[in-house]
């Protein structure tokens, strides 16, 4: 058993450790402590790229040596099992240690039965326990109340579904207790190793861990020596410390890829948010399994990824110092590639017809920009495995330098999940494989991440949660999706969010569909949601229509010496500003939820005695994400660490500011 309390306060009840195992069913009763070892810590190390520039790794740990006393039943006297805690100023983190033994080398994990019991029916910002997807919208409600039934039924956008416990949630799981404390819950350094969701007890408020099952119903399959993931409880009276926590980080393993000087956080566009509207498409033909009279498939005319249009992206990004272009649907096999669970579906080496690589490389490196490779497996992951060599080394013959992957649909080997471990190893080979290729990768749909960015800092982001483009193919994301998701998902890892929508309203030939916030909020979201890659996901037709407003994107950087959290508050607001690498320049994202607010935002952490030109993007009057969204006010100041900024947020609004340093003369 184990218990966490802060400041005197149980925050984690006495709670249960252990596992039923292969090797033994009882493996969480019966052991005998052999002894115990303690050490403190306190380092620290700079990430490659990230939201400051040092991080302080500061710890007490504990080990505990367990061996199941020699009473045990059959061959499980004698087994070992070691515990490590590590206790944080703003939390803890537990791993399971089995050491290498006579009697336990290869086994199976059939559950884990870590419990965190707590001392509340707390508020609860949870999605549903979901094997394959993380793409849901966020619920709040007590925590005695969670059942993901509706929800889960109800999706019908996501693509595939399967949450076969009612009471399942997946971490981060962030609760707010009654007397104001706020807690987290995840993992941190998910390898070889299934992800960890939670069962909820209503009755009595506890949390069990419930492993993603493989497709025969087991849960891992292990050698000896393992260290499993650490699980994670961060915990403060300041909503602001749970955004700022670096445990995750801290609890993953320094970068392995030796040289990162090829390692860039980028901005980019993309042939993306045309084909999410249906103003084009991924498929170049709309017939799978015919040919015109020529033989050749037959062009349905609206294929986005042509050269000519391709060409229009690379020069948008080259006047506005965006660094990459991502090209979706480039390849052959769009037009049969998803809902048939079938294997071979790309060889992400064959483009359409229309798409002239060799063209389009010359073009983009002409212009100082980077093409960024798709390569969608449509679930099928042991295709990918097969052609990655051969994908990567595709990339590298055309200067590619980075990759989104996806995997949209039901996962081969079939009957795999997408959170279980199998898929769970691949995501991490194919970082792997991709630093191995000097390439940079964003996985859509993938397990939600857990901090191994420190470790392969070239996985630049994930997806693995409800992005922006809900709001093309489905009723869309409620305004306080964004105040929820960095206290959620954000915890393990960056999001490939896709920011930066102009045009707001009318965007999709299906009625009432509209983005759920107003332009400045758009802008605000590249400060909020911290990623090293930023998409500015709109047409560049909406942004010649508000070349001002756009001035905010081409200004904001992608990484960053230091955040400050000015006000936060999960599922209602928050306010963050963050310094650029390398300059003098600040800059500041606040958000609201459905709620109009009044923000005041004192500029006290800029350099003393310095001054700032600053540009204020603010809601304009009568803005409101429903009614009017694009309504705006730039404003320009010259401003020090006295000023402080009045500012009024709309209904789903945003304040986006740019503080650029003025050479101290
Ligand atoms: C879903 C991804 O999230 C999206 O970004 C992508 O365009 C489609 N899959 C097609 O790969
Ligand atoms: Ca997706």
């Amino acid at each position: 058993m184990y218990a966490v309390s802060f400041a005197d306060k149980p925050v984690i009840r006495s709670s249960r450790l252990g596992f039923v195992l292969s090797a033994d069913s009882t493996f969480y009763k019966g052991f005998v402590l052999r002894g115990i070892e303690t050490r403190s810590f306190d380092s620290s190390w700079k990430p490659v790229w990230g939201e400051v520039a040092v991080i302080r790794d500061h710890y007490r740990e504990l080990t505990v040596h367990l061996q199941k006393s020699s009473g045990a039943a059959g061959s499980a006297a004698g087994l070992r099992l070691d515990l490590v805690f590590r206790v944080f100023e703003d939390g803890v983190g537990f791993r399971y240690v089995f050491p290498k033994q006579p009697g336990l080398n290869y086994f199976i994990v059939g559950d884990e039965l870590t419990e965190f019991r707590l001392a509340g029916d707390h508020k609860t910002f949870w999605i549903p326990g979901d094997y394959d997807t993380n793409e849901y919208p966020y619920t709040t409600s007590a925590l005695s109340a969670v059942d993901n039934r509706a929800l889960v039924a109800s999706s019908t956008a996501i693509a595939v579904r399967v949450a076969p416990d009612a009471q399942a949630v997946q971490t981060p799981l962030m609760m707010k207790t009654a007397d104001s404390l706020y807690l987290n819950i995840h993992e941190a350094a998910l390898v070889g190793y299934p992800a960890m969701q939670l069962h909820v007890d209503g009755r009595a408020l506890s949390l069990t861990a419930a492993l993603v099952p493989d497709a025969v119903g087991n849960k891992a399959y292990l050698h000896a020596p393992f260290a499993t993931p650490w699980r994670t409880v961060i915990v403060s009276d300041k909503a602001a410390d749970i955004l700022t926590s670096k445990l995750i980080l801290n609890l993953n393993e320094p970068s392995k890829v030796a040289n990162t000087d090829w390692i860039r956080p980028m901005k980019f566009v993309g042939v993306w948010w045309e084909m999410q509207t249906g103003k084009g498409t991924w498929n170049y033909s709309d017939f799978a399994d015919s040919v015109g009279v020529d033989g050749r498939p037959v062009p349905n005319g609206r294929h986005s990824a042509n050269t000519a249009n391709v060409k229009r992206y690379i020069d948008f990004a080259a006047a506005n110092q965006i660094g990459g272009v991502l090209v979706e649907g480039w390849n052959v096999g769009w037009e049969d590639w998803f809902g048939n669970w079938k294997e071979n579906v790309f060889d992400f080496v064959t483009p359409y017809p229309d798409f002239d690589v060799r063209e389009l490389t010359d073009y983009a490196a002409s212009k100082g920009v980077s093409l960024i490779m798709h390569n969608e497996t449509s679930g099928s992951a042991t295709n990918y495995e097969r052609q990655m060599d051969t994908a990567f080394r595709y990339m590298q013959r055309w200067g590619y330098t980075s990759v989104k992957t996806g995997y949209v649909g039901k996962i081969i080997p079939r009957g795999e999940h997408h959170d279980g471990q199998w898929m769970v190893e691949h995501y991490v080979r194919v970082a792997e494989k991709a630093a191995s290729y000097h390439v940079m990768l964003d996985a859509h749909e993938p397990v939600r991440p857990t901090g191994l960015q420190r470790t392969y800092p070239n996985w630049l982001a994930c997806e693995a949660a409800r992005g922006n483009e809900y709001n093309a193919f489905s009723d869309g994301n409620a305004p306080e999706h964004e105040t929820i998701l960095p206290f959620t998902r954000l915890i393990g890892g960056p999001m490939d969010y896709t920011p930066g929508i102009f045009k707001l309203r009318g965007y999709s030939s299906v009625p009432g569909r509209q983005v759920h916030t107003t332009l400045c909020k758009q802008l605000a979201l590249y400060v909020t949601l911290y990623s090293p890659l930023q998409m500015a996901a709109d047409l560049p037709e909406n942004y010649a229509a508000h070349r001002d407003a756009f001035q905010f994107i081409r200004d904001v950087p992608v990484d960053w010496e230091d955040t400050k959290i000015l006000a936060a508050e999960p599922g209602d607001y928050l306010t963050i500003a963050r310094k650029q690498k390398g300059a003098e320049n600040w800059f500041i994202g606040g958000i609201t939820d459905e709620s109009p607010r009044d923000l005041r935002v004192s500029l006290g952490f800029l350099k003393k005695g310095r001054t700032y030109a600053a540009i204020v993007y603010r809601d304009g009057a009568g803005a409101d994400w429903k009614t009017n969204p694009e309504a705006y006010t730039i404003e320009r100041l010259t401003v020090d660490s006295k000023s402080v900024l009045s500012v009024k947020l709309a209904p789903g609004g945003g304040v986006a500011v740019s503080l650029m340093g003025i050479a101290a003369n």
